[in-house]
């Protein structure tokens, strides 16, 4: 049986759908907090256990009889090492054989405190749990890129402080196809995957794409980290989310995200959401 974790979030819920098209509903548990959040699960079969990451004793309940979790990672600025080895433990001690880790991409030794460091020390202490281990390098999700540069079409000009870096980008629900893939296939034993688009994009690439959609010019420049986070606390982010999304532009400009790799490819059976596809859905629906 698989559990899939962070089921009411949008990667773990969206992995569950994939899921559900080759794998019987009784198959499939998840592990929630808020169990009312879940009916639509429920109702589609799934097996809703509920548990926090900081329950000890409740993840070892919420894991009895399961094979396989993919422990979706904690969000950042809470204390994530502290709750990934507590799903770690639990999983060991309920008898779980394999557990997969949602990690982030990193093409370089950049070092993002909320995020890289936890992950490092997460990766480290499951890999001496053990357990069987797949850890999921996933690169930053395309639907992140309007945090980064707005969700309106920009009139003239991006701002970001980025440089000349690049991420390779990849769609959520694609991340999520490609991750059902895996935890229902065979081979993946500790293995460690780069979950990237099959190819990156620079700002200057998201300018051009976007003036050609658009059909005026629009420029990206590199900004100073001050002016952006400026930027996106007047457009009303808090100031440490405002800090954060400089902190993932300064990752990209460090080349932490920019490694490609065909692995969400070779499980899509397809290429992944190219940049134009995403930025015409997504900037320019309906044209
Ligand atoms: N690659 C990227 O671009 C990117 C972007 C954003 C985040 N991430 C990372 O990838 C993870 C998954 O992304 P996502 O988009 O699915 O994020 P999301 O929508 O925020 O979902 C996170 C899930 O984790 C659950 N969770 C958080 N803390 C928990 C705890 N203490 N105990 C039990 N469950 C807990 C949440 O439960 P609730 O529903 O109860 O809140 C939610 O279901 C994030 O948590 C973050 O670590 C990656």
């Amino acid at each position: 049986m698989i559990l899939v974790t962070g089921a009411t979030g949008g990667l773990g819920r969206q992995t569950i759908d994939y899921l559900l098209n080759t794998t019987p509903a009784e198959k499939i548990a998840c592990l929630v907090r808020d169990v009312s959040k879940a009916t639509e699960l429920v109702e589609k079969g799934v097996d809703v256990r509920q548990a926090d990451y900081l329950d000890y004793p409740a993840l070892v309940q919420a894991f009895q009889g399961i094979d396989k979790v993919l422990l979706v990672s904690a969000i950042a600025f809470t204390d994530r090492v502290r709750q990934h080895r507590n799903v770690i433990d639990a999983a060991k001690e309920a008898g779980v054989t394999h557990l997969f880790y949602t990690s982030i991409q990193r093409s370089t030794d950049f070092v993002m405190t909320e995020v890289t460091e936890s992950d490092l020390a997460t990766e480290a202490y499951l890999k001496a749990s053990g357990l069987i281990y797949t850890i999921l390098k996933n690169n930053f999700y395309f639907e992140g890129l309007g945090h980064l540069i707005g969700n309106e079409v920009p009139e003239a000009e991006i701002l970001v402080p980025a440089g000349d870096g690049k991420i390779a980008f990849v769609q959520r629900t694609e991340l999520a196809a490609a991750t059902a893939a895996l935890l229902t296939s065979e081979g993946h034993e500790n293995q460690e995957y780069n979950m990237s688009g099959s190819e990156a994009y620079s700002f200057h690439d998201i300018a051009r794409e976007l003036s050609s959609l658009a059909g005026r010019p629009i420029t990206y420049k590199n900004s100073e980290l001050a002016p952006y986070i400026a930027q996106k606390v007047a457009a009303g982010f808090p100031e440490f989310v405002a800090n954060f999304l400089a902190q993932w532009a300064v990752a990209a400009k460090h080349g932490m995200l920019a490694g490609t790799d065909d692995t969400v490819e070779r499980l899509l059976g397809r290429k992944p959401t190219s940049l134009r596809e995403y930025l015409k859905t997504t900037y320019f629906p309906g044209a």
